[in-house]
């Protein structure tokens, strides 16, 4: 069987945590779990990148990009050299591996889907390559909505697709919507929805989240990431998961252990649906 396992961050809106949530999931599952994890930035925004410090070369930017490219203009000239390979993935301290977006060239790869095989295998085909092959758990960082540009090709090829919601007191949450959007359209598993930004403050919050829970239970990962802006803002800031960042400069984050849960729970999930098939 396949080791490696490759899981979608997506949502309908933007601004919801993806990014975030990736981020420190990852964090968790290689600090507190050990496992080998590479993070794959495919959002424009290069919101991940920059997280992870990330600091873009003026020439020769080598990103998954760059790498794509390598793949769709075909085997009869390949851009990216074997030896070179290597060079596209970057290496965190801690041992977080990433690959880092490129707004520029992200930006004019293939569209939506189409009736090109190889244009909507693109990613698919990517990860086909070996050097995929040693990490246990690949993430890609999506671009908003479920039809953005890129996204169909990742659902397409991941193994799970992990959808983030935001359940703020000015936010109504659509669990359902984004449950059956992927599932009529794909063939991806939904390992799990993560409510996002919990306030259990407002009775209407709090009445959604039962409802949502009653209805969509198997759907939802049990541990839900409270709203702490500062928390995630202050981690951004030292280029680290909540995990890390509470051990540094005596910085409080209470984050973190809501990240461990939710790493526990991935690892469950994962083992449940893989003993399922
Ligand atoms: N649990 C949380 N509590 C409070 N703010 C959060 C939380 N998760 C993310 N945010 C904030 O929400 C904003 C959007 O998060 P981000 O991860 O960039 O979303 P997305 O990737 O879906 O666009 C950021 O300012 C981030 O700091
Ligand atoms: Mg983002």
């Amino acid at each position: 069987m396949k080791k490696t396992k490759t899981i979608a961050v997506v949502s309908e809106k933007g601004g919801v945590g993806k990014t975030a949530t990736l981020l420190n999931l990852a964090g968790s599952l290689v600090i507190n779990q050990k496992k080998k994890v590479l993070v794959v930035d495919l959002n424009p925004q290069q919101d991940l990148s920059t997280n992870l410090g990330y600091v873009p070369p003026t020439v020769k930017s080598k990103t998954i990009s760059e790498y794509i490219y390598d793949q769709l203009e075909g085997v009869d000239f390949p851009i990216v050299a074997e030896s070179d390979k290597a060079g596209f993935i970057k290496h965190t301290d801690y041992g977080l591996d990433y690959m880092p977006a490129n707004r520029n060239t992200l930006e004019i790869l293939p569209r939506n889907l189409s009736d090109s095989e190889e244009d909507n295998m693109c990613i698919a085909n990517v990860l086909k390559d070996k050097m995929f092959a040693d990490y246990d758990y690949v993430f890609i960082d999506c671009k908003d909505s479920l039809v953005a540009h890129l996204v169909p090709q990742v659902l397409i090829a991941a193994d799970y697709a992990m959808p983030i919601t935001e359940v703020g007191i000015n936010s109504l949450f659509d669990v359902s919507e984004v449950i059956k959007k992927i599932s009529h359209r794909y063939p991806v598993s939904i390992i799990g929805v993560v409510l996002n930004k919990v306030t259990e403050q407002s009775n209407i919050t709090k009445n959604l989240l039962s409802a949502a829970r009653e209805e969509y239970g198997e759907y939802l990962f049990k541990t839900q990431i409270p709203d702490r802006k500062a928390q995630i803002e202050q981690a951004n800031d030292l280029h680290l998961p909540c995990v890390i960042a509470r051990n540094k400069h005596r910085k409080q984050n209470t984050l973190a252990g809501y990240y461990t849960d939710l790493a526990t729970e991935f690892l469950e999930k994962v083992k449940e649906m893989e003993e399922s098939i």
